[in-house]
């Protein structure tokens, strides 16, 4: 079958863009997400990078329809779900859905087992770029053989679709999902608390080796925004996104959102490290309370590094070149990401004065 995995070119880099989720949950309509992409647009998102705008739960009528294909609910997309996608399409980025593969989605309404090929011609039809596949009511179930189901629907549509694989990390999905989908899940679900996204970075630490062009580790979508952390949590939030080469879906009101926030969620040097060509997903060289230091390897022989401190004193951190296996000798250029501007060059390590909770972002290079 020609398009498909595993190398279709559609995720080289990590997906960017919105979903619903995390600001609405089922609080969904097509007046919300016709105004968020065109949000997108004027807030400078979409240049910045910002491609797919996905519906998530709560947008599917409580009964499939007499041929039995899905169907919107016509409370909240009178127009259907077509004409929500060529609006989206319009405004030159891609519209993304949401189905689950069980019997019910994980808020009651209809799924899609039995259905795979249907669901999957129908929103084809429906001019969808993005399909992420969640895993709520799939008891007995095994998740490798129903997504590989999926994969083979999505290649019979022939057209080029992201597959979002979303079992929570259950079934260890590194293993056996790259040839599959373009992203999964690696945790449940994020909350918008700081005890939420600390866990959920321990969690990725494991994890480096299996991510690459094409094929993603996914920590879930992005909690800036919403309210539930300070600046400087939100700041760690988008850093370890970024070196962790993570999908970046937004989740928060776009129409609505302040100036920091879009400047965040738009900080044009790391979203440059998120979708940085590599694709080599960070690592974490160092944990614990006197700060934590991660590192992800850029094309061109740069490095990033992350500086977190999940203390609540200010603390200094250093990193020693020789901690990422340079010579004792090294000199590097540093350059402060947040600041896009260079603080100079450095021998043999690099200390700064990290804020609580707050993360240092930089980018090294070696010189010769
Ligand atoms: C699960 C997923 C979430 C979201 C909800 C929708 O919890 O992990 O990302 O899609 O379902 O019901």
């Amino acid at each position: 079958m020609g398009l498909g995995k595993p190398d279709d070119g559609l995720a080289a880099t990590p997906p960017l863009g919105w979903n619903s989720w995390n600001g609405f949950n089922t609080k969904i309509d097509e007046t919300i997400v016709r105004e968020t992409a065109e949000a997108i647009v004027t807030t400078g998102m979409r240049d910045a990078g910002y491609r797919y705008v996905v519906i998530d739960d709560g947008w599917e009528a409580g009964e499939r329809d007499g041929k039995g294909d899905l169907v919107a609910d016509p409370a909240k997309f009178p127009h259907g779900i077509r004409a929500v996608a060529d609006h989206v399409h319009a405004l030159g980025l891609r519209f993304g859905i949401y189905t689950d593969a069980g019997t019910k989605t994980c808020q009651g309404l209809p799924a899609s087992l039995g259905y795979e090929f249907r669901d999957a011609r129908r929103f084809a039809e429906w001019g969808v770029d993005y399909m992420k596949v969640d895993w709520c009511h799939t008891d007995g179930l095994g998740p490798r053989a129903l997504y590989a189901k999926w994969a083979l629907a999505i290649a019979a549509t022939r057209r080029p679709i992201v597959l979002s694989i979303c079992e929570w990390g259950r079934a260890r999905p590194w293993e056996w999902a790259p040839s599959l989908g373009h992203l999964w899940r690696t945790c449940w679900d994020i909350q918008d608390t700081w005890a939420s996204l600390t866990a959920v970075i321990d969690r990725q630490a494991p994890l480096h080796s299996y991510a690459g062009p094409g094929h993603w580790n996914d920590p879930d979508m992005l909690e800036i925004g919403n309210g539930g952390m300070s600046d400087a949590e939100y700041r760690t939030h988008l850093a370890l996104w970024a070196v962790l080469a993570a999908p970046l879906m937004a989740g928060n009101d776009l129409r609505a959102m302040t100036a920091p926030t879009r400047e965040l969620l738009t900080a044009p040097e790391v979203l440059a490290i998120d979708q940085d060509a590599l694709g080599r997903q960070g690592r974490r060289l160092r944990a614990g309370s006197a700060g934590e230091v991660w590192v992800r390897d850029l094309a061109g022989g740069a490095q990033a590094l992350a500086l977190t401190n999940r203390g609540e004193d200010a603390r200094e951190i250093t990193v020693r070149w020789t901690d990422l296996g340079m010579a004792t000798s090294a000199a590097c250029v540093v350059r402060d990401v947040w600041e896009r501007s260079d603080v100079g060059i450095a021998r043999e390590s690099y200390s700064i004065t990290v804020a609580p909770h707050d993360t240092v972002l930089l980018r090294i290079e070696a010189i010769a």
